[in-house]
């Protein structure tokens, strides 16, 4: 056990904005949400930060205060939202139209979703084929796109004390690392001659961190997963986390894969496939956004399950995950896993999983707690990749020397510990005995 100082936190007084480019099924289902809590016509349902409990000291102390109670975080009826399209409709029309929530529920906060209108957008049909945009920006180069964000930045936070970016918009086309993301200043180079590399969300990255503003990634394309932007986070004094929301499938994966390898059962097959219907999904039709998302979706159940150090029990293991965009679904998507697994003797045993979810609705708390925590961070002077909110991510990001880590109570564990080490009580490292019942 460890036991620390508190840091010192800067106060949450004032308007927080939540900066969100894509105006789409998982923001709008956001936005919606938090006005009807304010509204006290819902719980915020899968928020950690708004409904957990945190046990602090011995089992005997009996101290288990809710996390929103222990820790400094910005209130809900403190939030502003700010967002960016490709298309202008505002945030009501944008909710109508993915279909997540009822017209009953919209109407309800009709006027609060009204008043979001989304600014043009940065975009580049080569990272997302299926999309063709029609509110967006003009500028020579990516560099002049970027200082166009940042204006846009400026003016937001005329409104507000703080800012967060939390990136919510459709999945780019996969792109492997290269020498453009090595350095800032090639980085920069690279935006002044429009190299083919710098996608979209890494040109708004790039303008959230000058402007010293926390970035997230929801989606799973590299953004700010390059050494050039976290770089430019650790100079800019900022807190980055991502990328790619955990939120259906996968959160389920990183909860069986550390139990299967906790009893040293074997698993010789998993094999995951999604049907889903929403914009998303058809975003994901194209082969190249697809190939971003399979290979986030890919490496959890590998890292849990360690094949390197238990090979008698997963050197064979055939894992493989599918997608597959089927309109009549809306955003009601349904995940498979069929896993082949095998215990003592050898002997073979089968588990099916079908995941009937809500995309938008299990993303919308992830999206509420990594704006309420990055902006805890960033008051609380942590700065750079937050590994500690990996808990919300299926490819979370990490430093160069250490491996991601994936397992769901792992990373809960540690997620509450920073929060314990933030605020000076004795971290617990035993897992299993977080929760104290009265
Ligand atoms: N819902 C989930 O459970 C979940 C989980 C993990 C990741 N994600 C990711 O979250 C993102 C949003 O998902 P969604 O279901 O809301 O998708 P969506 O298609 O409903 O919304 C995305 C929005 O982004 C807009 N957009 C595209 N490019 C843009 C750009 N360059 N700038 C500004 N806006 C842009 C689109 O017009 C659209 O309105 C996707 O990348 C998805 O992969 C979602």
């Amino acid at each position: 056990m460890v036991s620390a100082e508190s840091r010192h936190i800067a106060s949450a007084t004032g308007k927080l904005g939540v900066l969100i480019p894509g105006l789409g099924a998982v923001s709008t289902t956001f936005i919606a949400g938090v006005e009807m809590i304010r509204k006290g016509l819902t719980l915020p349902y899968g928020s950690v930060s708004q409904m957990q409990t945190i046990r602090l000291g011995r089992r005997d102390e009996k101290r288990s205060p809710n996390i929103a109670d222990f820790v400094p975080l910005a209130k809900l009826n403190d939030l502003m939202f700010f967002a960016w399209d490709i298309f202008p409709e505002n945030a009501y029309e944008a909710a109508k139209k993915a279909r997540v929530l009822t017209n009953e529920d919209l109407e309800k906060v009709r006027a609060e979703l009204e008043a979001v209108t989304p600014m043009k957008a940065v975009f580049d049909q080569r990272f997302v084929k299926k999309l063709h945009g029609t509110h967006v920006k003009t500028g020579k180069t990516k560099h002049e796109l970027a200082e166009q964000l940042r204006e846009d930045i400026r003016q937001c936070r005329k409104k507000v004390s703080r800012l967060v970016m939390v990136w919510c918009a459709s999945t780019e086309a996969y792109i492997e690392r290269q020498a453009v993301h090595e350095t800032v200043e090639g980085f920069e180079r690279g935006l002044r001659e429009n190299h083919d590399a710098i996608s979209p969300s890494m040109i708004y990255a790039y303008a959230a961190l000058m402007e010293g503003i926390p970035f997230v990634n929801g989606s799973p394309q590299l953004t700010v997963d390059i050494p050039a932007l976290v770089e430019l986070a650790k100079r800019k004094k900022v807190p980055i986390a991502g990328k790619d929301f955990k939120t259906g499938q996968t959160l389920i994966k990183t909860a069986l894969a550390p139990a299967f390898k906790a009893r040293m059962l074997g698993v010789r097959g998993w094999f995951s496939t999604n049907i889903l219907g929403n914009r998303d999904g058809e975003v994901l039709d194209d082969p190249e956004s697809l190939k971003s998302k399979i290979v986030s979706k890919s490496g959890p159940v590998e890292w849990i399950l360690q094949p390197s150090v238990y090979p008698q029990l997963y050197k064979d293991l055939y894992h493989k995950v599918t997608i597959n965009y089927y309109p009549p679904k809306g955003d009601d998507k349904e995940g498979w896993d069929h896993i082949d697994l095998f215990g003592w003797m050898g002997y073979p045993m089968q588990l099916k999983i079908d995941f009937l979810c809500k995309d938008s609705i299990l993303a919308a708390p992830v999206v509420l707690d990594l704006a309420l925590f990055t902006d805890l961070a960033q008051r609380a002077g942590m700065t750079g990749i937050q590994e500690w909110l990996s808990f919300y991510f299926k490819s979370p990001a990490h430093a160069e020397n250490v491996y991601p880590e994936h397992d769901l109570f792992i990373q809960h564990a540690k997620l509450k510990n920073t929060l314990r080490w933030l605020m000076g009580e004795e971290t617990i490292t035993h897992l299993g005995v977080d929760y104290y019942q009265e």
